[in-house]
């Protein structure tokens, strides 16, 4: 008996549309193929092009249809050009975040042979660890409420809450643990704070301890984000899994983008309780967009770790199969060198990248 996953597709603006039609083929390619499930694409308006065309920039449908689904599958929303009227642009994936708890934004950071990164060492390929991101609260809570008094001074507050930390550093564990057994990580995570001058921290950092308890397999340790920043850059190979605040995973992630080297192999996981998204790290990129030229690869990536989200949550073994299966194809295409996009050097087109990781894919067989 197959069972159907149901799956809410924003195809999102720009370059967005480009990289989601052929993902959303690769998909449907290896669903076809496959023997325990299926899934059933729902193609969801929302976006910057969506609201400059109707005035809505995520419709209460598209909500719905988003919260009944199994996941979640995101391209790059937003346009510079297309804003509200305070200013601010369209971002439904904030929106997205807020409204179904998607509390740990999960960026894994990794370097595969092929990939042209800016630090020269012959360890950068043993890169492989991820970060997850808090996603609902730290110095974000004060999004929309901070405080300006005159032209004299400015507030915003961070908060720290024991229930969102609690599920945030289970979860840190648990991926750690998946990793480990995966062949792919140490067992370690380090809690990312600044507990040296404040309270919030040494508060984050408390309950961290108390949950390390709990899974007793797994290194615990703890570092501050300073130092963090140094050891992405002098020793990244030694790192397996970094759990942080909303504001210090906001710039750890983009520094780990830097060190993969492009935008364009960069994926990415919201995730809560109940709901995930995936979606590539990079924006709509308005420059390049209507060309065909866009590197397909994050949003391939991303759609690899939906695969094994579902595969995990539904103890699906060969969803899980499938999304590494993915994950290889993709890091084989880009060790032989031949079909790449600009950004990592080539000539190809999208179309030509997504076909040659469709070629790539094998399938291994069950254990
Ligand atoms: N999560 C998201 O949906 C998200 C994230 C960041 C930015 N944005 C939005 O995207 C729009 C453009 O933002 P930006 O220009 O600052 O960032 P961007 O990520 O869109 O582009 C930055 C640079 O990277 C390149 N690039 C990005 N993705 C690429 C890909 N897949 N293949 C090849 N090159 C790629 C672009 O051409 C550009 O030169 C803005 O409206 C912004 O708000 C959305």
């Amino acid at each position: 008996m197959r069972r159907q996953f149901t799956i809410a597709v924003f195809e999102g603006d720009g370059i967005g549309p480009e990289i989601m039609a052929p993902t959303v083929a690769l998909l449907r390619d290896l669903a076809r193929d496959a023997g325990s499930f299926a899934l059933d694409f729902r193609s969801v308006p929302a976006g910057a092009g969506h609201y400059r065309d109707t005035g809505e920039s995520l419709p209460a449908a598209s909500m719905e249809a988003a919260r009944a689904a199994d996941a979640i599958l995101l391209s790059a929303m937003g346009l510079p050009a297309v804003r509200y009227p305070d200013g601010t642009e369209i971002s439904p994936q904030i929106e997205l975040r807020m409204q179904l708890g998607l509390f740990a934004g999960v960026r894994p950071v990794f370097v595969q042979p092929g990939q042209d990164v800016p630090l020269k060492s012959p360890r950068v390929t043993d890169i492989d660890f991820v970060i997850v991101r808090e996603s609902t609260e730290g110095l974000f809570a004060s999004h929309g409420k901070g405080v300006v008094e005159g032209d004299r001074e400015a507030r915003e507050t961070l908060v720290i809450t024991r229930a969102v930390s609690e599920k945030l550093f289970d979860f840190a564990f648990r991926l750690a643990r998946r990793r480990k057994a995966a062949g792919r990580g140490k067992g370690l995570v380090h809690c990312v704070d600044k507990a040296n001058v404040f309270q919030a921290f040494a508060f984050f950092r408390r309950i961290f301890r108390e949950r390390a308890a709990a899974f007793p397999d797994i290194r615990a340790d703890a570092a501050y984000v300073d130092a963090t920043a140094l050891a992405m850059v002098r020793n990244p190979w030694d790192l397996d899994v970094l759990v942080t605040e909303n504001m210090f995973g906001d710039i750890l992630s983009d520094l780990g983008a830097g060190l993969m080297g492009s935008l364009g192999l960069a994926p990415s996981a919201d995730i809560g309780e109940h709901h995930a998204v995936f979606q590539p790290c990079h924006g709509s990129a308005p420059d390049i967009a209507g060309r065909g030229v866009a590197n397909p690869m994050a949003m391939i990536l991303s759609a690899a770790m939906m695969l094994d989200w579902l595969g995990d949550r539904h103890g699906n073994a060969e969803m899980v199969r499938l999304g590494e299966a993915l994950h290889r194809a993709v890091a084989d295409v880009l060790a032989d060198g031949r079909v790449l996009t600009a950004d990592l050097g080539g000539s190809a087109g999208t179309e030509a990248v997504a076909a040659a990781v469709a070629t790539a894919v094998r399938i291994p067989a069950a254990a």
